[in-house]
Protein backbone atom coordinates (compact mmCIF):
# COMPACT_ATOMS: atom_id res chain seq x y z
CA UNK A 1 0.00 0.00 0.00
CA UNK A 2 1.51 3.17 -1.19
CA UNK A 3 1.47 6.11 1.62
CA UNK A 4 3.05 8.49 -0.64
CA UNK A 5 1.45 11.84 -1.00
CA UNK A 6 -1.02 11.40 -3.69
CA UNK A 7 -1.47 14.64 -5.91
CA UNK A 8 -4.82 14.67 -8.13
CA UNK A 9 -5.61 17.19 -10.57
CA UNK A 10 -9.00 17.87 -11.48
CA UNK A 11 -8.97 19.52 -14.73
CA UNK A 12 -13.01 19.80 -14.69
CA UNK A 13 -14.54 21.03 -17.97
CA UNK A 14 -11.46 21.72 -19.40
CA UNK A 15 -9.33 20.64 -21.76
CA UNK A 16 -9.44 19.28 -25.23
CA UNK A 17 -6.68 17.67 -27.25
CA UNK A 18 -4.11 20.49 -27.10
CA UNK A 19 -4.07 19.76 -23.59
CA UNK A 20 -2.50 16.56 -24.34
CA UNK A 21 1.04 18.66 -24.15
CA UNK A 22 0.40 19.26 -20.44
CA UNK A 23 -0.58 15.68 -19.56
CA UNK A 24 2.67 14.66 -21.03
CA UNK A 25 4.91 17.54 -19.52
CA UNK A 26 2.99 16.27 -16.28
CA UNK A 27 3.98 12.47 -17.03
CA UNK A 28 7.64 13.67 -17.35
CA UNK A 29 7.92 15.55 -13.79
CA UNK A 30 6.04 12.81 -12.13
CA UNK A 31 9.01 9.96 -13.29
CA UNK A 32 11.52 12.56 -11.52
CA UNK A 33 9.57 13.01 -7.91
CA UNK A 34 8.59 9.29 -7.85
CA UNK A 35 8.37 9.99 -3.74
CA UNK A 36 4.94 11.23 -4.61
CA UNK A 37 2.26 9.60 -6.70
CA UNK A 38 0.59 12.10 -8.86
CA UNK A 39 -2.52 11.53 -10.83
CA UNK A 40 -4.96 13.85 -12.97
CA UNK A 41 -8.99 13.71 -14.06
CA UNK A 42 -9.56 14.88 -17.34
CA UNK A 43 -12.51 15.21 -18.81
CA UNK A 44 -14.34 11.96 -19.82
CA UNK A 45 -13.28 13.18 -23.93
CA UNK A 46 -9.42 12.91 -22.97
CA UNK A 47 -9.16 9.74 -20.79
CA UNK A 48 -8.02 7.14 -23.15
CA UNK A 49 -5.85 9.90 -24.90
CA UNK A 50 -4.06 10.81 -21.31
CA UNK A 51 -4.00 6.85 -20.69
CA UNK A 52 -2.47 6.40 -23.76
CA UNK A 53 0.30 8.85 -22.91
CA UNK A 54 0.57 8.27 -19.14
CA UNK A 55 3.36 6.46 -18.24
CA UNK A 56 3.80 7.26 -14.47
CA UNK A 57 0.63 8.90 -13.41
CA UNK A 58 -2.70 7.94 -12.20
CA UNK A 59 -5.46 9.11 -14.69
CA UNK A 60 -9.12 8.44 -13.16
CA UNK A 61 -12.69 10.19 -14.33
CA UNK A 62 -14.97 12.85 -12.46
CA UNK A 63 -18.17 11.05 -12.46
CA UNK A 64 -19.71 8.29 -13.23
CA UNK A 65 -23.63 6.20 -13.80
CA UNK A 66 -24.49 4.55 -11.03
CA UNK A 67 -25.66 1.90 -12.96
CA UNK A 68 -23.41 -0.76 -15.21
CA UNK A 69 -25.63 -0.04 -19.04
CA UNK A 70 -28.74 0.57 -20.24
CA UNK A 71 -30.73 3.83 -21.68
CA UNK A 72 -29.37 7.12 -19.98
CA UNK A 73 -28.80 9.40 -22.60
CA UNK A 74 -25.24 11.27 -22.45
CA UNK A 75 -24.41 9.23 -19.23
CA UNK A 76 -20.92 7.08 -18.97
CA UNK A 77 -20.93 4.53 -16.93
CA UNK A 78 -18.19 3.16 -14.54
CA UNK A 79 -17.10 0.08 -16.99
CA UNK A 80 -16.91 2.24 -19.59
CA UNK A 81 -14.41 5.02 -18.02
CA UNK A 82 -12.23 2.24 -16.83
CA UNK A 83 -12.29 0.76 -20.33
CA UNK A 84 -11.20 3.70 -21.41
CA UNK A 85 -8.05 3.83 -19.21
CA UNK A 86 -9.22 5.40 -16.15
CA UNK A 87 -8.10 3.22 -12.67
CA UNK A 88 -10.17 5.60 -10.21
CA UNK A 89 -13.02 8.01 -9.91
CA UNK A 90 -13.78 11.08 -8.43
CA UNK A 91 -17.16 11.16 -6.70
CA UNK A 92 -19.43 13.20 -4.62
CA UNK A 93 -17.67 16.40 -5.87
CA UNK A 94 -19.41 19.63 -4.73
CA UNK A 95 -20.08 21.02 -8.48
CA UNK A 96 -21.58 17.31 -9.10
CA UNK A 97 -23.87 17.60 -5.56
CA UNK A 98 -24.67 21.43 -5.94
CA UNK A 99 -24.77 21.54 -9.82
CA UNK A 100 -26.93 18.08 -10.55
CA UNK A 101 -28.60 17.35 -7.15
CA UNK A 102 -26.77 14.59 -6.42
CA UNK A 103 -27.84 13.34 -2.96
CA UNK A 104 -25.28 11.17 -0.59
CA UNK A 105 -27.95 8.31 -1.50
CA UNK A 106 -27.06 8.84 -5.27
CA UNK A 107 -23.24 9.40 -3.90
CA UNK A 108 -22.83 5.57 -2.31
CA UNK A 109 -24.65 4.20 -5.58
CA UNK A 110 -21.90 5.12 -7.51
CA UNK A 111 -19.54 4.36 -4.68
CA UNK A 112 -20.88 1.04 -5.10
CA UNK A 113 -20.81 0.74 -9.08
CA UNK A 114 -17.47 2.06 -9.41
CA UNK A 115 -15.79 -0.09 -6.72
CA UNK A 116 -17.79 -3.07 -8.62
CA UNK A 117 -15.95 -2.00 -12.01
CA UNK A 118 -12.61 -2.52 -10.41
CA UNK A 119 -12.06 1.43 -10.00
CA UNK A 120 -11.17 3.19 -6.87
CA UNK A 121 -12.95 6.16 -5.57
CA UNK A 122 -11.63 9.51 -4.29
CA UNK A 123 -15.06 10.58 -2.28
CA UNK A 124 -15.30 13.65 -1.87
CA UNK A 125 -16.80 15.96 0.99
CA UNK A 126 -17.15 19.54 2.07
CA UNK A 127 -18.97 22.52 4.07
CA UNK A 128 -20.65 25.47 2.28
CA UNK A 129 -19.39 28.15 4.08
CA UNK A 130 -23.17 29.04 6.51
CA UNK A 131 -22.20 25.88 7.62
CA UNK A 132 -18.73 26.54 8.94
CA UNK A 133 -20.16 30.12 10.06
CA UNK A 134 -22.62 28.04 11.89
CA UNK A 135 -20.43 25.98 13.60
CA UNK A 136 -21.57 23.11 12.30
CA UNK A 137 -19.24 22.09 9.71
CA UNK A 138 -17.97 18.66 11.03
CA UNK A 139 -21.79 17.63 11.85
CA UNK A 140 -22.11 18.32 8.27
CA UNK A 141 -19.40 16.54 6.79
CA UNK A 142 -19.43 13.68 8.73
CA UNK A 143 -22.70 13.14 7.85
CA UNK A 144 -22.29 13.46 4.15
CA UNK A 145 -19.47 10.59 4.93
CA UNK A 146 -21.76 8.54 6.68
CA UNK A 147 -24.38 8.47 4.09
CA UNK A 148 -22.38 8.40 1.21
CA UNK A 149 -19.86 5.68 2.10
CA UNK A 150 -20.60 1.85 1.60
CA UNK A 151 -21.08 0.62 5.47
CA UNK A 152 -18.03 -1.78 4.60
CA UNK A 153 -15.81 -1.48 1.54
CA UNK A 154 -13.56 -4.82 1.18
CA UNK A 155 -9.97 -3.37 1.20
CA UNK A 156 -10.88 0.04 2.03
CA UNK A 157 -7.72 1.50 2.71
CA UNK A 158 -6.47 0.80 -0.58
CA UNK A 159 -9.31 1.37 -2.78
CA UNK A 160 -10.94 4.62 -0.89
CA UNK A 161 -9.57 7.98 -1.00
CA UNK A 162 -11.32 10.74 0.85
CA UNK A 163 -10.97 14.85 -0.43
CA UNK A 164 -11.82 17.61 2.23
CA UNK A 165 -13.26 20.13 -0.12
CA UNK A 166 -14.52 23.42 2.15
CA UNK A 167 -17.04 24.35 -1.10
CA UNK A 168 -16.43 27.83 -0.28
CA UNK A 169 -12.60 27.77 -0.89
CA UNK A 170 -13.17 25.69 -3.77
CA UNK A 171 -11.67 28.11 -6.78
CA UNK A 172 -11.54 31.23 -4.63
CA UNK A 173 -7.95 31.58 -3.25
CA UNK A 174 -9.43 31.42 0.31
CA UNK A 175 -8.66 28.62 1.97
CA UNK A 176 -9.32 27.51 5.92
CA UNK A 177 -6.07 27.70 8.52
CA UNK A 178 -3.67 25.43 8.87
CA UNK A 179 -5.40 24.64 12.58
CA UNK A 180 -9.38 24.43 10.85
CA UNK A 181 -7.61 21.78 8.18
CA UNK A 182 -6.06 20.03 11.16
CA UNK A 183 -9.12 19.82 12.92
CA UNK A 184 -11.84 18.34 9.95
CA UNK A 185 -8.88 15.30 9.06
CA UNK A 186 -9.01 14.63 12.66
CA UNK A 187 -12.56 13.94 12.63
CA UNK A 188 -12.52 12.50 9.42
CA UNK A 189 -9.71 10.17 10.34
CA UNK A 190 -11.97 9.40 13.35
CA UNK A 191 -14.69 8.25 11.19
CA UNK A 192 -13.22 6.28 8.88
CA UNK A 193 -11.98 4.56 11.99
CA UNK A 194 -15.17 4.07 13.24
CA UNK A 195 -16.34 2.60 9.74
CA UNK A 196 -14.23 0.54 8.49
CA UNK A 197 -11.95 -0.60 11.35
CA UNK A 198 -8.33 0.43 13.15
CA UNK A 199 -6.34 -1.23 10.14
CA UNK A 200 -7.87 0.07 7.24
CA UNK A 201 -9.37 3.30 8.19
CA UNK A 202 -6.10 4.61 9.54
CA UNK A 203 -4.59 3.84 5.89
CA UNK A 204 -7.70 5.34 3.78
CA UNK A 205 -5.77 9.01 2.87
CA UNK A 206 -7.75 11.99 3.22
CA UNK A 207 -6.68 14.87 0.64
CA UNK A 208 -7.36 18.55 1.08
CA UNK A 209 -8.63 20.56 -2.23
CA UNK A 210 -9.52 23.87 -2.18
CA UNK A 211 -7.65 26.88 -3.62
CA UNK A 212 -4.46 24.62 -3.54
CA UNK A 213 -1.39 26.36 -5.18
CA UNK A 214 2.57 26.27 -5.44
CA UNK A 215 2.49 29.02 -2.52
CA UNK A 216 0.81 27.13 -0.44
CA UNK A 217 1.04 23.51 -0.72
CA UNK A 218 3.94 22.78 1.28
CA UNK A 219 2.14 24.42 4.22
CA UNK A 220 -1.37 22.42 3.58
CA UNK A 221 0.54 19.04 3.13
CA UNK A 222 2.39 19.49 6.34
CA UNK A 223 -0.40 19.64 8.16
CA UNK A 224 -1.47 15.82 10.65
CA UNK A 225 -3.73 13.94 8.45
CA UNK A 226 -3.19 15.70 5.10
CA UNK A 227 -2.20 12.93 2.81
CA UNK A 228 -2.28 15.12 -0.48
CA UNK A 229 -4.29 17.53 -2.63
CA UNK A 230 -6.75 17.34 -5.23
CA UNK A 231 -5.83 20.45 -7.07
CA UNK A 232 -8.57 22.03 -9.61
CA UNK A 233 -7.26 25.38 -11.15
CA UNK A 234 -3.71 24.81 -10.59
CA UNK A 235 -3.49 21.43 -12.29
CA UNK A 236 -4.40 22.77 -15.93
CA UNK A 237 -0.69 23.15 -16.52
CA UNK A 238 2.12 21.57 -15.68
CA UNK A 239 4.60 24.06 -14.23
CA UNK A 240 2.05 24.86 -11.90
CA UNK A 241 0.50 21.33 -11.00
CA UNK A 242 4.09 20.06 -10.32
CA UNK A 243 5.07 22.86 -8.73
CA UNK A 244 2.39 21.73 -5.76
CA UNK A 245 3.56 17.90 -6.55
CA UNK A 246 7.31 18.75 -5.92
CA UNK A 247 6.31 20.49 -2.26
CA UNK A 248 4.33 17.38 -1.44
CA UNK A 249 7.34 15.11 -2.02
CA UNK A 250 10.31 17.71 -0.20
CA UNK A 251 11.45 19.34 -3.05
CA UNK A 252 13.53 16.70 -3.64
CA UNK A 253 14.18 14.43 -6.45
CA UNK A 254 13.41 10.71 -5.94
P1 LIG B 1 -9.56 24.55 -6.97
O1 LIG B 1 -10.56 23.29 -7.13
O2 LIG B 1 -8.18 23.97 -6.73
O3 LIG B 1 -9.65 25.26 -8.31
O4 LIG B 1 -10.03 25.35 -5.84
C1 LIG B 1 -10.43 22.16 -6.32
C2 LIG B 1 -11.50 21.15 -6.65
O5 LIG B 1 -12.65 21.55 -6.88
O6 LIG B 1 -11.23 19.93 -6.70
Amino acid sequence: MSLRPYIVGNWKMNGTRAMLSEARAIDRAAQRHMKVEVAVAPPFTLIHAVHREAEQIGVGAQDCHPAADGAFTGDVSASMVADAGAKFVILGHSERREGHGETNELVRTKVQSALAAGLKVILCCGEPEERRDAGAHEKFVLNQLRLSLPESVDGAGEKLTVAYEPIWAIGTGRTPTLDDIAAMHAAIRGFLIERFGDAQGSVIRILYGGSVKPDNARDILGVAEVGGALVGGASLTADSFMNIALAAGDGEDA
